[in-house]
């Protein structure tokens, strides 16, 4: 005999944990089954250990979507308010970093042991190690095959994730059962994830590895400030992980640097009193020294005599600065991507639950589906929401 199970949810990440306590808490018989070894794997990991798990500005409009709306119902159900509530019943400590980011004052291991304890609570059954073989439909809802048996579900929860850090056990599980039950996918591609150069200015641009700089970094009409770092690849850093979400390949991107800072104005008055200094050692009294260098050396004016200079050519010079563009040549995929963008077509979910309209008892919650936050807590707390949703549902 089959064991049978009210809900079945597969993968314990932040998403499926969040999902099974409620509806644990609802009185629902719950097993949550997962291959990896250890639950949420990627919360321990998440914000450098100490997990950027929440953003108290989440709002719809700093996830993208194929249907932008999408993601609405959820987030309105849980919010950032009532994710901080839960951490604080449990006595973790927390604090804002920048820009709403919330943190563990401790470590990310401690949002893990709160989804067990709240799992533990509702009586949820954990199976950790455990590879599923096969899902199917059946007279009673869905049954699941492992290797030695069979799970009946009334309800079957995929809550897989998506393909970043494959390395992490990232599967693309949860679009293959969505193809199998007829829902439509939108096209996945690696979502804040470093971008690389080509060999030529990977050579010019090597001198500058290692560099952190404030710069608005846009990508068509979108664009973000935050810091921006030069590797031995290419681009990185904050400002780079969040418009690389909005780019595509053969796009250029445009980088401002010191976005604050009149350097049309600070360079004319320089001109009259510091006339006699190199573009570059005036430039570098605003820039990284080293990137004051290599912007004056592409504007043809290394070591020239601010003196010299037009207005024509200081302008030309702040073009530069506040509008150096840059062809990425690629990025450096799912092996660093630390989300996954597109998944389950929205078109195919219930917004308020995340189950499938055209099958009943199956539902897709958290990264699987084609909903991405920005970088900044935006993704865990769409896991808390669409997992919290699903788990009132189920
Ligand atoms: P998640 O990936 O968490 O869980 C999926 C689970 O399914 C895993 O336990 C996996 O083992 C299991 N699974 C996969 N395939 C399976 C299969 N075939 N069979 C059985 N089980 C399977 N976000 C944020 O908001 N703040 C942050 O600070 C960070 N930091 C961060 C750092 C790094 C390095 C990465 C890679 C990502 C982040 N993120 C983040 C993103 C965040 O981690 C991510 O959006 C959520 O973990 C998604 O939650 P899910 O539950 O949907 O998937």
């Amino acid at each position: 005999m089959a064991k049978s199970f009210d809900v079945v949810i597969i993968g314990a990440g932040a998403a499926g944990m969040m999902c099974a306590a409620e509806a644990g808490r609802r009185g629902r018989s719950v097993l949550v089954l997962d291959h990896a070894k250890a639950p949420g794997e990627k919360i321990r990991i998440s914000g450098g250990g100490r997990c950027n798990f929440t953003n108290l500005h989440t709002a719809p409009a700093n996830f993208l979507s194929q249907n932008p709306h999408f993601a609405k119902s959820a987030l309105a159900r849980y919010t950032p308010r009532d994710f901080v509530a839960l951490v604080e019943r449990h006595g973790i400590g927390w604090h804002e970093k920048t820009l709403g980011q919330l943190f563990c004052d401790d470590t990310a291991r401690d949002i893990v042991r709160m989804l067990m304890e709240e799992m533990k609570a509702a009586g949820v059954v954990l199976r950790l190690g455990t590879e599923i073989a096969c899902v199917e439909a059946s007279a009673t809802g869905f049954r699941v095959g492992l290797a030695e048996e069979t799970i009946d579900a009334r309800a079957l929860v995929i809550a897989t994730g998506g393909k970043s850090i494959p390395k992490m056990g990232a599967t693309g599980f949860a679009y293959r059962i969505a193809e199998q039950f007829g829902l439509a996918l939108v096209e996945t591609r690696p979502g804040l994830v470093p971008l690389t150069v080509a060999d030529a200015a990977k050579e010019s641009l090597g001198a500058l590895a290692g560099l952190a700089v404030d710069v608005r970094a846009a990508c068509g009409k979108t664009t973000f400030n935050e810091a921006m770092l030069f590797t031995h690849r290419g681009l990185s850093g904050p400002a780079i992980l969040q418009i690389s979400s909005y780019w595509r390949e053969g796009e250029e991107i445009r980088v401002a640097f010191e976005p604050g800072t009149d350097l049309g104005a600070l360079m004319k008055a320089a001109r009259r009193t510091q006339g006699r200094q190199a573009v570059q050692t005036v430039l570098g009294e605003h820039l990284p020294k080293r990137l004051a260098q290599h912007l004056a050396t592409e504007a043809g004016l290394l070591d020239r005599p601010l003196a010299d200079l037009s207005d024509k050519a200081i302008d030309g010079l702040v073009a530069l600065v506040s509008g150096w563009s840059l062809k990425p040549a690629g990025s450096e995929g799912y092996r660093t991507a630390e989300v996954t963008l597109g998944g389950v077509d929205t078109r195919h979910l219930d917004s308020r639950t995340m189950m499938a309209k055209a099958v009943p008892g199956l539902f897709f919650i958290g990264e699987c589906v084609d909903v991405t936050g920005w970088l900044g807590g935006y993704n865990f707390q769409w896991a808390w929401a669409s997992g919290f949703s699903c788990g009132q549902a189920v």
